[in-house]
């Protein structure tokens, strides 16, 4: 973890350090240097076509009596057009920057111009942006190390507030870093006994953890997990994390669910080679569940919390569950499987189930379900479907501030008729080539009740196949999607009322 520190008043820390310097493109001086000095900066930098366009970067050397021996300027864009997410993405080019010249050690006088969601914004492209993902590699020694210390220099009255806000990024960082991590790591290595450790270990002061094995599910009638489970050599667990917050008993709770298939070859229904090569990342949602709950000790919202992840392989082994195999869910409905590799709702199936028994106000489920929904919103985009719009639009304000991009797609109750099933309540897939997405959402809607509820599609964004330049602060492999996003929902959430 970089090491971040905020100090006020005289100089010397910063003295030495590299400087940050901050551009708007359009004007001439930076937000965060005197005009003298801006213009002696610009001047160098005019002839590498520097403006101040939005995701910018460059490196001067200035002239001796500078306060600082190097700078590096990053551009914001127009001033009119700045969010949080502008300085997010600068710092995660900032952090990129850094690793490239390796730079080390840097400093920025945070401008009375930006907003404390701003100087957040900034502390978690910084730190998300300088993610690398290094578990099995062995040639690391020459390897740059990138940002190593951070310094914020602030006027004294916002000291608390950079403090506070810096605080906040990166816990909410580490949650998604904990998430990425779990998402990167080999298949064979991240298995759902894995899982149930890590929540074991983050199940301390006021979170508690009951943990269902096998023989559990079988008592419960988890029919969905048991069977997805059955080709599989890993044992299956349904993990239940819970948090109260401490004093007067809430009155309302939210449950996050998050499919946890640690790999997903299809089962009997084999998906080909290639699309094999990235379904470690199936376990998406759990892991940014697990991230969620690794930062609520230290965040306390005031809301109750359960955190629920049905995880299995879905293998196809000698034991596997067959195309025709009828499964009894949870709440006691049947599910005809017409497609193993359709697996996803039938995990959750029992998963959504259990929240609705736990009587919880309301439940968010991520799930990386369908392809469809990769065809339909691209890679960078979630798909949302929802029963109840004023949930969403809170959920979606949330994930607004994060910079994490959802779009609700209609839950159309006319195409019910493409999960009918001649032989049990429903089947696992709809109409061939049809609005995938919605048939998923359909066939989770029948284990929700009437409980307010979100189902969010993160299969295409919650893993990036490749880079992009204009989101510096998401390297290539799991992203932590959703993160951020349910902590800054749970942090605006009251006991009482939503
Ligand atoms: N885990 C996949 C969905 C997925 C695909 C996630 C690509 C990320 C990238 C899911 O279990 C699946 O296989 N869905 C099927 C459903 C179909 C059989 C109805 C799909 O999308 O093809
Ligand atoms: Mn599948
Ligand atoms: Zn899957």
């Amino acid at each position: 973890m970089i090491q971040f520190s905020v100090v006020s008043g005289s100089n010397k820390q910063a003295k030495d350090k590299a400087l940050i310097l901050l551009a708007f493109e359009k004007e001439k001086t930076f937000l965060n240097a005197s005009a003298q000095a801006s213009k002696s900066v610009l001047k160098v930098l005019e002839e590498e076509g520097f403006s101040g366009k939005e995701g910018q970067a460059a490196v001067a050397y200035p002239h001796a009596g500078f306060s600082a021996p190097k700078v590096i300027v990053l551009g914001l864009g127009e001033k009119k057009d700045t969010t949080p997410e502008t300085l997010r993405r600068a710092g995660g080019k900032l952090a990129r920057k850094a690793r490239e010249i390796r730079l080390e050690e840097a400093a920025l006088e945070w401008p009375r111009s930006l907003n404390k969601d701003m100087a957040k914004a900034l502390t978690e492209g910084i730190i998300l942006g300088s993610y690398q993902y290094n578990r099995y590699k062995t040639q690391l020694k020459d390897a740059p190390k990138g940002l190593q210390k951070f310094l914020f220099k602030v006027p004294s009255d916002t000291q608390g507030a950079v403090k506070s806000a810096l605080a906040t990024a990166q816990s909410y960082c580490e949650g998604a870093i904990l998430a990425r991590d779990l998402i990167n790591g080999a298949p064979s290595d991240v298995t759902p006994k894995v899982l149930a450790d890590k929540a074991r270990q983050i199940a301390k002061g006021p979170i508690r953890l009951k943990l269902y094995t096998r023989k559990d599910l079988k008592r419960m009638g988890a029919g969905g997990i048991l069977g997805v489970n059955a080709g599989s050599a890993q044992e299956p667990f349904l993990i239940h994390l819970h948090y109260l917050p401490k004093g007067a008993k809430p009155k309302r709770s939210v449950a996050i669910v998050g499919k946890g298939i640690t790999f997903d070859s299809g089962g009997l229904s084999l998906k080909p080679a290639g699309a094999m090569e990235t379904m470690k990342m199936d376990m998406s949602g759990a892991a940014a569940v697990l991230g969620v709950f690794s930062q609520l000790a230290r965040l306390k919202p005031s809301v109750e919390v359960h955190g629920i992840i049905p995880t299995t392989e879905n293998m196809p082994g000698g034991r596997a569950y067959k195309p025709g195999d009828v499964l009894k869910a949870m709440n006691g409905k049947t599910m005809e499987v017409l497609n193993t590799d359709a697996e996803g709702r039938l995990v959750l199936s029992d998963a959504l189930s259990y929240a609705v028994k736990q009587k919880t106000s309301e439940i968010v489920d991520l799930a990386t379900l369908t392809g469809a929904c990769i065809v339909a919103l691209g890679p960078l985009i979630a798909g949302a479907m929802s029963n109840d719009p004023k949930f969403l639009e809170r959920v979606k304000k949330a994930t607004e501030a994060e910079g994490e991009r959802i779009w609700e797609l209609p839950i159309v109750k006319e195409y019910k008729d493409d999960i009918k099933s001649t032989v049990a309540d429903i089947k696992n897939i709809g109409a061939p080539g049809k609005a995938g997405t919605i048939a998923g959402a359909l066939f989770l809607q029948e284990f929700v009740g009437d409980t307010p509820w979100v189902h969010l599609d993160i299969a295409g964004p919650a893993y990036m196949e490749r880079e992009y330049p204009a989101l510096p602060y998401l390297t290539s492999g799991g992203t932590g999607l959703m993160v951020r996003s349910l902590l800054t929902f749970l942090a605006h959430e009251s006991p009482q009322k939503p």
